[in-house]
């Protein structure tokens, strides 16, 4: 065993339906922390696959009139194809079908039973299909399945049990001296007080009543529970009965990736067969949060279809990674909802991502013809040391945070470095250095900016493996500066050879507009907005208590129509909260009735009131335009109180 190595699994998707988001989640999860390690220097081993056997399966396939074997195959294949469209990095991918694995189970099964861990005796209790798992009258929840809510079957049938009662005190000794082996705590302290204190039964681990699944050794009457057979995949992926040697370098595991639901069999079960068969222990166990999705319910028509190949066709599989590792607080519950999803996309990745990418390469190629400067004036030092300590301090705190998995705490860090240089162009407004003729400050200006985008790039490189390809491509940068874009070189300022060509591309991630149907959406045209003109001008300066008596006021939109013929206006009524308002905007060129209603706006609400066809309008409604284009102001996070005041 190396200590470079990491070997990290997710859980074996069942195979009786296809997976959805929830499934990418961890998965994607598991492959930001794989890329990571893999990026840090680490032989990383990557596990994921199916867990094919048990009687729901065997049972859907039955519904579905097809050989359990052709079923699960063509789930399989679907499930991998997925995988790639996410490029999810797995290094193995194990199927419980596969032959090694199966008689891997068949010799563990015996040797438990050689030893008098396995015995044989009659199973009378509750059965859950849909989680294969068996359950006490007490667990029961008013009759029910505690865990999935779904009725229970009464089984009584021979078995065979596995002694977990015999190992329980040496695994609530092994919990109580190792704190971070479940994780977060609050599970660990859920196994240990409502399963490993109350005292574990004998598992039963094997059933009669189906035949899709491996037999038992020495009675083929009996098929190995499933959970036996699926856990021991951990092992048996990478050679536990079949590559001695790969087995040793990998186990134990440095990580097990899961739902909250089924921590107890990871935590409890798993534990105690690698107990028994004398292994060491994994060195970690997490239980994550779930995805909701209760609070918007899943539509086609709504266009917040959860299927993640749905979603990474329509934006792009780095759009919905991003989401999925800055949004979901790990650890906790999440929603997910399509608005939220795209939000975020609009606001992170389109604004302020691909903005600073396109302002810079635009500059570069407007006042230098395409050519990166080298920089030249180092007067403002305070600046720009600013801009470059806090993306060469970047590195470390994204590993700070995915050493506890928190890859949205991880985005958050660089993401602060895409806001603080997008904020560095605008204090040094390039287009004004340009028009002074200050060129060297100019020029070490726009290089700042493209050496911190060559930082953000790599830093983003676990999480959005896409993406920081096409950031350098438009810098100039081929695969012959593979040299540069190091993990190594993302704490060092400077590393940027001057000279590079940069090349305008598309938008990275171009504006999705929630307004429009999801083709509509996927026709827009990709718009690069430029950062060049200030028109009209700047108006004189004027004291800021001028300003403050300007009352502006976050509402919403709760109803609008038309204003009877005037093509411009549209009457719209919205709420603050405490009261209702009539304003009347001229924006009916730019926005329908129906796609403004639920949307929260500003307002000027102490602007005195004035009579507009015969309507009393009373406020101002806020909006920016640029040529033709017109865009209400809308507030860039949710959850703010109607009538919360913008200053
Ligand atoms: O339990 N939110 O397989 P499974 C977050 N075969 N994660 C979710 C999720 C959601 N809404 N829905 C699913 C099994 N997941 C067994 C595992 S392991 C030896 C055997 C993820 O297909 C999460 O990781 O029901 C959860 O634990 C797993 O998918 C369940 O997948």
């Amino acid at each position: 065993m190396t200590d470079n190595k990491f070997y990290l699994t997710t859980p074996l998707y069942y195979t009786n339906a296809n997976i959805h988001v929830g499934h990418a989640y961890t998965t994607v999860i598991a492959d930001a922390l794989a890329r990571f390690k893999r990026l840090q220097g680490f032989e990383v081993c990557f596990l994921t696959g199916t867990d094919e056997h048990g009687q729901k399966v065997e049972q859907k396939a039955q519904k579905e009139g097809q050989e359990p074997r052709a079923f699960v195959d063509s789930i399989v294949g679907d499930i991998k194809e997925i995988w790639e469209t996410l490029d999810i990095s797995y290094d193995v991918f194990i199927r419980t079908t596969d032959a090694h694995h199966m008689a891997a189970v068949q010799s563990i099964f015996q040797r438990l039973y050689d030893q008098g861990d396995i015995y044989k005796s009659e199973y009378q209790g509750h059965y859950c299909v849909s989680c294969e798992a068996f359950w006490t009258e007490r667990q029961l929840a008013a009759g029910l399945c505690p865990d999935c809510g779904r009725t229970v079957d009464w089984v009584t049938e021979e078995s065979y049990f596995f002694r977990l009662s015999k190992y329980q005190d040496r695994l609530l000794k092994h919990l109580e001296e190792n704190p971070s082996f479940i994780l977060p705590l609050s599970r660990r302290n859920e196994m240990i007080n409502n399963f490993l204190k109350p005292g574990l039964t004998d598992l039963c681990v094997s059933r009669t009543t189906h035949k899709w699944g491996i037999p038992v050794p020495f009675d083929d009457k009996h098929i190995i529970y499933v959970w036996l057979d699926a856990l021991s995949n951990y092992i048996t992926a990478i050679g536990y009965g079949w590559d001695e040697e790969q087995f040793a370098k990998f186990w134990p595991a440095d990580l097990h990736l899961m739902g909250k639901e089924i921590v107890r069999f990871h935590a409890i079960i798993w534990p105690i067969i690698l107990m028994a068969l004398d292994l060491p222990l994994p060195k970690k166990v997490y239980g994550h949060g779930w995805l909701l999705f209760a609070n918007d319910k899943m539509s086609k028509s709504k266009g917040n279809v959860v299927s993640p190949r749905e979603l990474v066709a329509k934006y792009g599989s780095d759009a919905l990674r991003y989401y999925l590792l800055k949004d979901i607080p790990f650890g906790s519950d999440g929603n997910f909802t399509h608005d939220l999803f795209v939000n975020r996309l609009n606001i992170d990745l389109a604004n302020d991502l691909g903005n600073l990418l396109s302002r810079t390469v635009a500059m570069v190629e407007r006042y230098f013809a395409g050519v990166l400067p080298a920089p030249v004036d180092v007067a403002r030092e305070e600046q720009d040391g600013e801009l470059k300590a806090l993306a060469c301090g970047a590195r470390g705190l994204v590993e700070k945070e995915m050493e506890n998995l928190q890859s949205g705490g991880a985005l958050g860090a660089i993401m602060a470095v895409v806001s603080r240089a997008n904020k560095y162009i605008d204090d040094n407004s390039p287009w004004i250095l340009a028009k002074e003729g200050k060129k060297d400050r100019l020029a070490t200006v726009l290089y700042n900016l493209a050496d911190t985008l060559r930082i953000v790039g790599v830093l983003l490189l676990p999480f959005m493996p896409r993406t920081p390809g096409r950031m350098w491509a438009q810098l100039g940068l081929g695969p012959e500066h593979e040299a540069l874009l190091t993990w190594e070189l993302a704490q060092q300022p400077g590393v940027l050879p001057s000279g590079l060509m940069v090349k305008k591309g598309p938008a990275i991630f171009p504006r999705v507009d929630l307004s429009l149907t999801p083709n509509e959406q996927m026709a827009e045209p990709e718009v690069i907005r430029s950062p060049l003109t200030l028109e009209p001008p700047i108006a004189p300066v004027v004291a800021y208590n001028h300003f403050a008596q300007l009352d502006l006021r976050l509402v919403e939109i709760i109803a609008a129509e038309k204003v009877a013929k005037a093509d411009k206006l549209l009457k719209l009524t919205v709420s603050l909260g405490s009261e209702v308002r009539t304003v009347v905007a001229g924006i009916a060129e730019h926005y329908r009735p129906e796609e403004l209603v639920g949307r929260q706006v500003v307002i000027v609400a102490n602007l005195e009131s004035a009579k507009i066809r015969g309507i009393e309008s009373q406020g101002m409604v806020l909006a920016a335009s640029s040529g033709e284009l017109l865009s209400l102001i809308e507030p860039a996070r949710q959850g703010l109180a109607l009538g919360s005041k913008v200053k």
